[in-house]
């Protein structure tokens, strides 16, 4: 019996295969590869490319393999983008977990973890933040993602299936080998970014808002390793193989840092200079996300082992470092 990992391609998922392999499961990727990569799919892999909107696609990866758990990845996941092209997030999030799902009740799969966020608090009224916290999402994307884990509640309830959504919050960082990373067409991320400024691929860095009502006046974000993340998404598969019922973790490191904190911390960890500018706030951020993660740590056992932010960054600069131009125009050898 195999492991569907849809979006496979992409950052995190891609993290999560590798991760599968190792621990002997036989995975199988699907993805469209409008963001992802093929060459960070993991050899090993089955995959297929096309678009989970696709039920005839789906299905036809269904008949060809048996599946009994899926991992759903496959999403749109920029706030700022979310804001600007709503309607794109509610077509490729909202409508390709739909189409997922049905496939999934036609082939009578029971078994799903999803790919949440911590977007779906919006502006919380108190940090950390927990799993009952109002959900109030500031951005299409978190509306997305809510609107998918109700779908979820009300699909497992009326099918008898179980779903785990795991909230992460700022999941950043690469596998410690340097093998596979973050590589966005148009990166927003704060963490690649400072590194490509690094490297010399950009001009300069810029600080979206130092005006809130923080610290320092930066955003604050909760980052978590990736392959922290991909750790946790083993043992929710692990909690549901144990018959573990439907339930929602916050997944982040717990720690509150500004975007200034991430800066110095990257200046120190590269040793290279590059300019940083103030520029306006970024509509859609929220002035602080830092999770409870109790929950995970109580229920699932998780541990996360990565979570300084020194470590973090030092693991992209890793990966920066060996590709520079990211999966395409890498000399380095991958997998
Ligand atoms: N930032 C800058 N300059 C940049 C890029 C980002 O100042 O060039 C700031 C942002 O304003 C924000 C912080 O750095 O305050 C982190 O921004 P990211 O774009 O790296 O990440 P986000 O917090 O916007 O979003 C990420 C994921 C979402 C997830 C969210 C949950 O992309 O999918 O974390 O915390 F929902």
């Amino acid at each position: 019996m195999a492991i569907l990992v849809t979006g496979g391609a992409g950052y995190i998922g891609s993290h999560i295969v590798d991760l599968l392999i190792r621990k002997g499961y036989e995975t199988v990727v699907v993805d469209h590869l409008a963001a992802g990569h093929r060459q960070a799919v993991h050899p090993k892999a089955a995959f297929y490319e096309g678009d989970i909107r696709s039920q005839d696609f789906l299905n036809s990866v269904f008949c060809s393999e048996r599946i009994e758990a899926v991992f759903h990845f496959a999403a749109s996941s920029l706030v700022g983008a979310s804001m600007k092209n709503p309607l794109n997030y509610y077509d490729n999030n909202v409508l390709g977990s739909l189409s997922l799902l049905k496939v999934l009740d036609a082939h009578k799969v029971k078994q799903l973890v999803f790919s949440s966020t911590a977007a779906v608090y919006g502006e919380a009224k108190s940090q950390p933040i927990r799993e009952d916290a109002p959900l109030e999402p500031a951005s299409p994307y978190g509306e997305t993602k809510l609107a998918i884990e109700r779908m979820l509640h009300w699909w497992a309830q009326a099918s008898g299936a179980r779903f785990v959504s795991l909230r992460y919050f700022n999941a950043a960082g690469a596998k410690a080998s340097g093998e596979i990373g973050e590589d966005h067409q148009n990166e927003t991320h704060l963490i690649p970014i400072i590194l490509q400024a690094a490297l010399g691929k950009r001009k300069s860095v810029s600080i979206f808002g130092d005006d809130y009502p923080t610290k320092d006046g930066t955003c604050i974000r909760d980052y978590i390793h990736v392959e922290d993340l991909a750790e946790a998404h083993l043992l929710a598969l692990r909690y549901l193989e144990d018959g573990g019922e439907s339930n929602v973790f916050n997944l982040g490191g717990s720690k509150g840092i500004s975007v200034k904190e991430v800066i110095e911390t990257a200046a120190e960890v590269t040793n290279r200079y590059f300019k940083v500018t103030i520029a306006p706030r970024r509509s859609g951020d929220p002035a602080e996300l830092v999770a409870s993660s109790e929950k995970a740590r109580s229920l699932l056992k998780w541990k996360p082992q990565k979570t300084s932010i020194r470590q973090i960054v030092e693991d992209a600069w890793s990966w920066h470092r060996s590709h520079p131009d990211g999966y395409h125009k890498s000399k380095a050898s991958l997998l």
